[in-house]
């Protein structure tokens, strides 16, 4: 009879894939299921400063078996498939932090009100439509994400995108939002990614070639025409670099469907919280756009004191170099580390009143424009850790890019600077120079629905649905569809 392995014989095995589906490609084994047994996520320290240290790097810092999605080969493959800001150490994205600089040329705020609102206006105008009233809100929202998301990248919309441009976007979020390998959902949706990614990239690609030859409309109206303009397809942003950016924000974008949910949650008339709800109409009746003499608008700040609290994704992911080859294995590993959001926002350290819902801490929060070499020594660095030249953009803008002396990157148009709020109490973007990029586009977005729930008297509701379809909004986010909305006339 054979014996069970001893304790010690265990060690050192690969992980047991023996048990899933039968029906699961062995390639998919291999390259999804395998990494994601054979890593482990720990949580980090809370900072204390608005920046997170070189040695908790960038490079390729994402749960492992996130790399089928984007690569061929299950493993990343930069220099070939092209990469985005994202997954790139500090070391490697050119002089001063040069590839998030003209990443964020796209998106500086001044941006937003002629180029992009528009596009998010027409998006609030389909969800809220009167005939989505007493319906489940979620289903109407991803009708037309996706033609929003192709509109703001892109400039294209409508019977324009087809079908399979959105069946792989459906794809890519269903995987973000079911999460774990072993799911048939998530098997059978990462697989479809994998078919119809190729199409995609050549669908982008080509997109791309339309805006170089002006023959998008309005082609200043996207995103993509600042990273041709400003990174002047070079090294640091290459043609497959922008094709790479454009789908890779599929997982960026989506934290907008979880956002939207939880402010919606927030805002609703019975079980919502009402220290939000007060705060929304006080907001909107004292003058939402009004600054106070400071730095942000009452909007903003509330938009930011939402982002605060709910904090949408759980924390900025690195790796770490290791000194030993974890479990045993003799796989060097693919475990990140976690900088937690929600514990820093939150942490008494960094608030008088972290567990409080008050908008008014931003008009005292330290702003990245206030974050100068003075500061630095105030904190007790001998200097900042990151250079600090400025980049200027080449779109015909007077703008260039900068960064406070934590790293945290943001523009100066026409003379204006357009700081962030740059301590470390306010983390829901994350921090210093791999800060979000997309931080103005996401605070426009979230103020323009909440001004048109204002303006149009609509109030949330939990419908009374006896099994809601759950779906998949964000990140290790799937929520019941069973919001919906009303007027108040
Ligand atoms: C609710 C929406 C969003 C939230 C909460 C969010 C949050 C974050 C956080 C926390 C990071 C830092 C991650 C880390 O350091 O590991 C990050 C990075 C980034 N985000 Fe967002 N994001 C959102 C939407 C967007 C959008 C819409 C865009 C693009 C338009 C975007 C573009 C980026 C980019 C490019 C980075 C990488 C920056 C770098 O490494 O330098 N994000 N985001």
């Amino acid at each position: 009879m054979n014996e069970p392995p001893k304790k010690a014989e265990l060690v050192g095995r690969p992980p047991d894939t023996s048990m899933l589906p039968p029906t699961f490609d062995p390639a998919y084994v291999e390259g999804a299921v395998k990494p994601f047994f054979l890593s482990a996520k720990y949580e980090g320290e809370p900072q204390l400063l608005p920046m997170i240290d070189l040695a908790l790097g960038k490079e390729a810092a994402v749960s492992p078996h996130i790399f089928g999605m984007l690569y061929d080969n299950w493993t990343p493959n930069m220099d070939e498939e092209g990469v985005t800001v994202f997954l790139r150490g500090y070391e490697k994205r050119g002089p001063n932090n040069e590839r998030k600089r003209i990443y964020f040329s796209a998106l500086t705020p001044d941006l937003y009100g002629p180029m992009y609102s528009d596009k998010i206006k027409q998006f609030l105008d389909y969800l809220f439509d009167d005939q989505n009233e007493g319906k489940p809100l979620l289903q109407k929202y991803f009708q037309r994400y996706f033609d929003m998301y192709w509109d703001l990248h892109l400039g294209i919309k409508g019977e324009d995108i087809p079908p399979e441009v959105k069946v792989i976007g459906s794809s890519f979020m269903a995987v973000l939002g079911f999460w774990y390998p072993t799911v048939q959902v998530v098997y059978e949706n990462y697989m479809r990614v994998r078919h119809l990614r190729p199409l995609l990239k050549d669908w982008i690609d080509k997109r791309i070639q339309d805006i170089i030859d002006d023959r998008v409309p309005n082609p200043e109206k996207t995103m993509v025409y600042y990273w041709i303009k400003n990174g002047g397809l070079g090294e640091n942003f290459r043609r497959k670099d922008i094709v790479f950016e454009c789908f890779h924000n599929f997982l960026a974008f989506s934290q907008w469907g979880a956002m939207s949910y939880n402010v919606m949650t927030r805002l609703e008339a019975t079980k919502g919280d009402s220290a939000v709800r007060s705060w929304f109409e006080k907001t909107m009746n004292g003058g939402p756009n009004e600054s106070d003499k400071s730095t942000f608008t009452r909007l903003e700040r509330f938009v930011m004191e939402l982002f605060r609290t709910i904090g949408p994704n759980a924390g900025s992911l690195s790796v770490l170099p290791a000194m030993q080859q974890p479990f045993g294995t003799g796989h060097p590993g693919f475990s990140t580390i976690l900088t937690p959001h929600a514990e820093t926002s939150r942490d008494a350290l960094n608030w008088k009143n972290p567990n409080e819902f008050d908008p008014e801490r931003y008009k005292q929060a330290s702003t990245s424009e206030q974050n100068d070499e003075a500061r630095a020594k105030q904190v007790g660095l001998a200097e900042s850790p990151f250079s600090k030249e400025d980049f200027q953009v080449r779109d015909g803008r007077h703008a260039s890019i900068t960064n406070s002396v934590f790293g945290a990157v943001y523009g100066r148009v026409d003379d204006k600077a357009y700081p962030v709020c740059d301590t470390a109490g306010y983390a829901p973007f994350g921090f210093g120079y791999r800060r979000c990029a997309g931080e103005f586009l996401n605070v426009g977005f979230f103020k323009d629905l909440l001004r048109k729930v204002w303006s149009e008297k609509i109030v949330f509701i939990r419908l009374n649905i006896d099994h809601p379809e759950m779906l998949p909004v964000g990140p290790r986010t799937v929520v019941p569809d069973n919001l919906g909305f009303k007027r108040t006339r």
